[in-house]
């Protein structure tokens, strides 16, 4: 007997903003792996189905990258139905692909469900446009959780060429803003902080490129 695993994409959270398949491989599925952003809202919506909580607390995962690929591995051999809830799309800085290729080597039947992508997401829920025409014809995703990530893109793109989208950003916003206003991007280029959008409790900070800079030292709690 061989189950089924679906990587499936959750989206910002709100539930109102899953896919029509992700909704249904939740109410079929059997067993629910879930990381930290995925709200608890979501997990009302399998109610036959086992959940464990794989994602990161505090900066330690609950249980490694590797874990999570056996449990999905041995979940699948048992013959259930595995859904894999990853927040936002699962290919945009999520590990989906490396869940995929685990999958395959291991010759489970999988499926890829796309899910909205905070990227792009939560701009919209804030009321950016990510291309504008005459603002911005273009825009990039980067991760802004080390240097080594982002540095190397950012430093390949002319100052104020595009709109940049800056996931996992908050804690080095201060060294990525000082970076780009040191390339040439004006200290007044508009900028925004986007926290839990399409949940209750998300907000919005506007701000700039100098304002981030100067309140880059400030502890924010949320990314
Ligand atoms: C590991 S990345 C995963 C991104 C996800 N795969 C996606 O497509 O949205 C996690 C980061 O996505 C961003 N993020 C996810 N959900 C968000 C939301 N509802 N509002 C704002 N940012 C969000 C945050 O920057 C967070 O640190």
């Amino acid at each position: 007997m061989t189950g089924f695993v679906s990587l499936v994409g959750a989206g910002p959270g709100d539930p109102e903003l899953l896919t029509v398949r992700a909704l249904r491989r939740l109410r079929d599925a059997d067993l629910v792996l879930n990381d930290a952003l995925v709200h608890a809202d979501l997990l009302e919506l399998a109610p036959k189905a086992q959940r464990f909580y794989v994602g990161k607390r505090a900066g330690r995962h609950s249980i490694d990258q590797a874990g999570i690929h056996q449990l999905m591995i041995r979940a699948a051999r048992r013959g259930q139905r595995v859904v894999r809830l990853k927040a936002g799309d699962p290919f945009v800085l999520g590990r989906g692909g490396e869940e995929a290729l685990a999958l395959e080597a291991a010759g489970i039947a999988y499926e890829v469900v796309p899910g909205l992508s905070s990227a792009t997401a939560a701009p919209l829920l804030a009321g950016i446009p990510v291309t504008h025409r005459g603002i911005a014809s273009g825009f990039a995703v980067i991760s802004g959780h080390a240097e080594a990530a982002y540095a190397p893109i950012l430093d390949g793109i002319a100052p104020g060429a595009m709109t940049l989208v800056v996931l996992m950003g908050v804690k080095l916003r201060g060294e990525i803003a000082g970076r780009l206003v040191a390339r040439g991007w004006p200290a007044a280029t508009p900028a925004a902080l986007l926290f839990g959008a399409s949940r209750p409790d998300g907000f919005t900070q506007l701000t700039t490129l100098a304002g981030l800079v100067a309140s880059g030292g400030d502890e924010l709690a949320t990314d």
